[in-house]
């Protein structure tokens, strides 16, 4: 049995989220179970991204296999077998090819990298209401001023232009220097905010005749979570 935590134990952790509620030791489908054995509701659910619960147990079983192979990290050096299965089982539900990463935030910043790359451009639009992550190029593309303002300068050459707004998006890309337009098809931090079909529609257009990297983040909003595999795909139904 592990010792009790203490009030030192609780401050060790650096305060950058303001954490509330008692200490948790346990979930269950879609309740989070307290020390003191008090079952809460979750209304949270990891900030909607725990989709499938507590102790689900097809990660449960899924976790338990991949230790028993003993394979703890062995880099991307070496192939291994449940990332190929992933990325070829990704491929078979979305198509294209899969960058395995950390984090939202990691798989934007990749993402801008591949766009400037391929694009051979720098600049980024993102747009209001926007939150695409907490590095300094995700940072850069969201919409979120008390977020950036400890850490300005930010990643230069990302524009964030009202969502929706036609006009605005025709100015902002452009084939000389947009490298990328990065969108949530539903805003998550944002408020819930669903963009119109139209408006996705027209960026597609847009960015096919910018020759412009067109990003969806649907980390909040994607795999299903709408009711289908992309919140990008019903525009194109
Ligand atoms: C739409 C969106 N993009 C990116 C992120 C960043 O993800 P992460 O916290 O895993 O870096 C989030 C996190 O909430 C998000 O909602």
């Amino acid at each position: 049995m592990t010792t009790p935590l203490t009030t030192a134990d609780a401050t060790a952790l650096l305060g950058v989220y303001a954490r509330v509620g008692p200490l948790f030791v346990a979930g269950e489908g879609s309740e989070l179970i307290a020390e003191d054995g008090t079952r809460y509701l979750d209304f949270v659910a990891g900030i909607a991204v725990n989709a499938l619960g507590y102790n689900s147990p097809v990660i449960r079983e899924a976790a338990l296999r991949a230790l028993d192979t003993g394979l703890i990290h062995v880099s991307n050096l070496y192939r291994t077998e449940p990332g190929e299965r992933l990325a070829a089982e990704l491929t078979k539900a979305f198509g294209g090819q899969v960058f395995l990463c950390n984090s939202g935030a990691e798989a934007n910043e990749g993402a801008f990298k591949f766009a400037r790359k391929w694009s051979k451009k720098t600049e980024i639009v993102a747009f209001s209401g926007s939150f695409h992550g907490r590095l300094f190029a995700s940072l850069a593309a969201t919409d979120r001023p008390d977020y950036r303002r400890p850490f300005e300068p930010l990643l230069g050459g990302v524009q964030i232009i009202p969502l929706g707004d036609i006009e605005a998006a025709t100015r902002a890309i452009t084939k000389e220097r947009t490298a990328a337009v990065i969108i949530e098809p539903v805003q998550g931090e944002g408020g819930v905010r669903s963009v119109a079909d139209e408006f996705l529609v027209f960026l597609r257009k847009r960015c096919s005749e910018t020759a412009t990297a067109l990003i969806f983040d649907e980390v909040q909003c994607g795999l299903g979570r709408t009711g289908t595999r992309r919140a990008s795909g019903w525009g194109r139904s």
